[in-house]
C-alpha cells in the first residue's frame, strides 16, 4: 500500500502544505475554545465527561482523516481540559505554558530526537549540555556542576536518593550496590527531610528497597521550614541507635507553603556527618534568575544534587526538570554501557552519550524549550514575572491577615498561600465550609484553587504562578468566597 505524503512530516511540498492547514486550524480552534471561555475549567463532572467519551470508536476501521478528527478534539475534549493559563487556575504546582516554549514543543516532536546517545541527537545532545552548564550557572552552584534533564521533580528527586545511597556504600562501605545488591546494614540507613517535604523522598527510598522507614520527617517550625534543632536530635537518636544517617533532603519552595529550609545550617550538618546534601529546589529554583530574590536559595549552591523543576516557575509545558550533581564523575554510579548505544570508546573522542548519566533511556528533547524561552523573553523580563508572583502572593497575605473571617497559615517566601475561612463556629462547620467553598468554586464558577491538611484541619490553597494573576483579581475571588461562606453558614 502506498504510504501517503503527510503521514510525516518530510521533505514534500504537500506534506508542508496540509500541516500548515492543520496549523490554521488548530489556532481557530484554539481561538474559539479560549474565547468561549474565561473559567478555568468547564465546570463538568467525572460522570458528566465520562457520558462524553461513552460512543467513542477508539480505533475506527476507517479513519476520519486529520481535520475532522482536530475538529472533533476541539468539541470533545478541549473544552474540559482546564485553562493553565486562566487566572482563575491556582490549585497545584502546574503552570501555563510560555507561547515560545510551545513552538519548541512543536519543533521537537517533529524533529523527535531522543536524548540516549549523541548519533539520535547530535545537536540537541549539545544543547542539552550547554543548556544545563548555563543555568548551574545561574545557580551558583560550582564550577565543573553537571546535570540531566528528568521528566519532574520526583525523578530529579529519585536521583538524588539513589546517588545519596550509591555515594554513601562505595565511599564508606566499600559496597558496590549494582553488583551485590543492598548491603546487610541497609535496614539501618536514615534520610532527613521536613516533614513537610513533597513525597517523592518517600517514594524513591521505597523504589530503593529501603521503605518509609528509611526517611525521618523533622518537624517544621512555624513558617513550616526544617527544625535544624530537631534534625541535630534526630541524628543523634539514630546514631545511639545504630542507625546510620546518609543524606538529608533539603527543601528549597515546599509544595504547599513554598517554605525555604535553611540550607547554609542543613549544609553545615551534613559536612559535620559527612553525609549528602540534596536540595529539592523543584519550586524555588526559579528565584535563580532574580536578582532581588535568588539570596533566599543560599546554601543550594553547597548540595551535593540539586533538583530545579522549570514545569513550575519557570512556566515551561510538562515536562522540564533538571537534576544537578556536584561532582559529575559519581554519575559512573548509575552508567551502564551497551554495545548498540553509548560505547564507552567513542567518549574519548568527544560524543556524549546522556544515556549514562539518565534513569531513563528514550528522553525528551526539553532543553530546546528552555533555551528558546530564556532567548525570546530574556532574564529582565522572565525574572519581573517570576518576581511579581512573590510580589502578589505576600500582598494577598496581609490582606488575609487583616480580614477578620480569614486564617493564613505562612508569610509566603515563594508565590503559594494556604489559608482558610474561619468561624467561631466548631471545627466540623469550618470543615464543612472550606470543603464545600473548593468544590463550588470549580462546578458552578469553573475557579481552580487547591486544597490541603494541617493537623487534620482542611485548609485552601492558591498557587499564583501565573504573572497575569492580580492582586485584584484575588481581592475578588476572596470576596466571592466570603458570599458563598455566608450562604454556606445559615
Ligand atoms: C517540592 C517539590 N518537589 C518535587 C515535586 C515533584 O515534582 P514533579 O511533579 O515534577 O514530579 C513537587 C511537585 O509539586 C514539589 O512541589
Amino acid at each position: 500500500m502506498p504510504v501517503n505524503d503527510d503521514i510525516f512530516l518530510g521533505d514534500s511540498g504537500q506534506s508542508i502544505h496540509s500541516f500548515q492547514n492543520l496549523l490554521q486550524e488548530t489556532g481557530i480552534i484554539l481561538e474559539n475554545d479560549f474565547l468561549a471561555r474565561k473559567a478555568a475549567f468547564s465546570g463538568k463532572t467525572p460522570q458528566e465527561l465520562k457520558e462524553i467519551l461513552k460512543h467513542d470508536v477508539f480505533l475506527p476501521a476507517k479513519g476520519l482523516g486529520s481535520l475532522n478528527t482536530l475538529r472533533l478534539t476541539g468539541q470533545w475534549i478541549l473544552p474540559h481540559l482546564v485553562n493553565v493559563a486562566s487566572t482563575d487556575y491556582m490549585a497545584h504546582l502546574h503552570c501555563a505554558s510560555l507561547t515560545d516554549s510551545v513552538i519548541a514543543e512543536l519543533l521537537l516532536s517533529v524533529y523527535n530526537q531522543s536524548m540516549d546517545s549523541w548519533d539520535q541527537a547530535p545537536m540537541a545532545t549539545e544543547l542539552e549540555l550547554h543548556v544545563l552548564r548555563e543555568m548551574a550557572a545561574l545557580a551558583g552552584l560550582p564550577t565543573g556542576t553537571d546535570g540531566v534533564f528528568t521528566s519532574g521533580g520526583s525523578q530529579s528527586n529519585l536521583m538524588g536518593v539513589v546517588l545519596a545511597r550509591e555515594d554513601y556504600c562505595t565511599r564508606v562501605l566499600n559496597h558496590d550496590i549494582r553488583k551485590q545488591g543492598l548491603p546487610p546494614q541497609f535496614s539501618q540507613f536514615r534520610i532527613y527531610t521536613s516533614e513537610v517535604a513533597h513525597f517523592s523522598i518517600e517514594k524513591s527510598a521505597q523504589l530503593l528497597g529501603l521503605g518509609f522507614r528509611t526517611v525521618r520527617p523533622v518537624p517544621a517550625d512555624k513558617q513550616k521550614k526544617m527544625s535544624i534543632e530537631h534534625l541535630r536530635i534526630m541524628i543523634a537518636e539514630d546514631l545511639a541507635q545504630g542507625n546510620i544517617p546518609i543524606a538529608v533532603s533539603a527543601t528549597a519552595g515546599t509544595t504547599d507553603f513554598g517554605s525555604i529550609d535553611p540550607l547554609d545550617e542543613i549544609r553545615k550538618i551534613c559536612d559535620e556527618y559527612k553525609i549528602w546534601m540534596h536540595t529539592d529546589a523543584a519550586y524555588g529554583g526559579g528565584l535563580i534568575i532574580s536578582d532581588t530574590y535568588k539570596n533566599r536559595l543560599k546554601g543550594m549552591e553547597l548540595s551535593d544534587s540539586v533538583t530545579i523543576d522549570l514545569h513550575k516557575m519557570f512556566m515551561q509545558p510538562v515536562s522540564c526538570s533538571v537534576f544537578f550533581l556536584k561532582d559529575p564523575s559519581l554519575f559512573k554510579l548509575l552508567e551502564i554501557h551497551a554495545d548498540y548505544l553509548n560505547r564507552e570508546e567513542e567518549e574519548d573522542e568527544g560524543y556524549t552519550h546522556l544515556v549514562g548519566r539518565s534513569l531513563a533511556t528514550t528522553r525528551r528533547f526539553d532543553a530546546l524549550k528552555v533555551w528558546m524561552s530564556f532567548k525570546s523573553l530574556g532574564k529582565d523580563v522572565l525574572s519581573k514575572y517570576i518576581e511579581s508572583t512573590l510580589e502578589t502572593a505576600l500582598a494577598v497575605y496581609e490582606y488575609l491577615t487583616e480580614a477578620k473571617c480569614f486564617e493564613a497559615v505562612t508569610r509566603p517566601e515563594l508565590s503559594s498561600l494556604v489559608f482558610r475561612y474561619l468561624t467561631a463556629m466548631s471545627e466540623e462547620k469550618n470543615e464543612f465550609i472550606n470543603i464545600t467553598i473548593r468544590k463550588k468554586l470549580i462546578h458552578e464558577k469553573g475557579i481552580v484553587i487547591g486544597q490541603t491538611r494541617i493537623n487534620g484541619k482542611t485548609f485552601l490553597k492558591m498557587t499564583m504562578l501565573n504573572p497575569k494573576i492580580s492582586f485584584d483579581s484575588i481581592k475578588k475571588l476572596l470576596t466571592e468566597i466570603e458570599v458563598m461562606a455566608a450562604e454556606l453558614i445559615i
